[in-house]
């Protein structure tokens, strides 16, 4: 029996869809991709609009101190807003930040801003942190630095060898990244096909974070010094990090 899709649209129903779709193994490469993606943000949504449900006037809480996008990397006395668990908020960011105006003291994320489309969704997070920190508030952000791998180019074998165990020994995509080049490609894209992986959507130095926070309205966009009691340790090496404040 044909379903019935004469009602309105259901996100649900899509995502139904779209797995139906994939089953099939004579879908084509670029069709295949193209709807794994959206699978992939049908499935974030589905988190996202139960947040939405369970807080229909946005959130009670007023948490002084937030981190965004910390994935399994919670930090203590932190509310962690993130896409997937174990955030104590299931939250997509591109859709704001659920805080309350000038409520929020110190907001703290790395390795995110890269995650989210640019222009439209890193220039709304910049204005979005902006709103939601008190007067004299700080955000920390740290991002893959760009400027590390493009500085490096051409390099020696030796150093891609040696900058291509440093980040993906573990990962599965490893025997494909060959060369220096390689590597360039991987953190501007990083595994875009890739079901457990967000792609990198924009590559960022330190010049554009202060650039982006600068023109967001933060009054001061400075180096910030990576403290691993704060931060990822594992994020240390080939990162660029700043401290915006209100
Ligand atoms: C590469 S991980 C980094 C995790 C952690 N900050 C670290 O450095 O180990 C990127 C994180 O950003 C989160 N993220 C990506 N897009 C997001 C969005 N639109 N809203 C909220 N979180 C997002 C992902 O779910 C993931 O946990």
């Amino acid at each position: 029996m044909p379903r019935d899709i004469s009602g309105p649209p259901s996100i649900d129903l899509l995502g139904e869809q779209i797995a139906a779709l994939l089953a099939d193994p004579t879908l084509s490469h670029g069709l295949a991709r193209t709807l794994r993606a959206a699978a992939k943000e049908v499935e974030l949504n589905r988190y996202h609009r139960a947040s939405q449900r369970a807080w229909p006037n946005g959130l009670e809480q007023r948490p002084a101190k937030v981190q965004i996008g910390g994935g399994s990397h919670q930090i203590d006395g932190f509310f962690n807003i993130d896409l997937v668990p174990p955030a104590d908020l299931l939250w997509d960011v591109r859709e704001g930040i659920p805080l309350r105006d000038n409520t929020v003291e110190f907001m703290f994320s790395e390795h995110f801003l890269e995650h989210i489309d640019y222009p439209r969704s890193a220039k709304q997070y910049a204005r979005e942190a902006l709103r939601v920190l008190s007067s004299g508030g700080q955000l920390i952000t740290g991002v893959p630095d760009a400027s590390f791998v493009l500085n490096r180019y051409p390099a020696p074998p030796e150093q891609s060898a040696e900058m291509v165990e440093r980040w993906y020994a573990k990962r599965d995509c490893r025997e494909d990244i060959n060369t220096f080049l390689d590597l360039i490609n991987y953190v501007f894209r990083d595994q875009d096909d890739d079901p457990t992986y967000n792609p990198h959507l924009w590559a960022y130095d330190h010049e554009k974070l202060v650039q982006l926070f600068t023109e967001a309205g933060f009054t001061t966009v400075e180096p910030w010094t990576f403290d691993p009691t704060l931060a990822n340790p594992k994020r240390e090496w080939a990162s660029v990090y700043v401290i915006a404040t209100k």
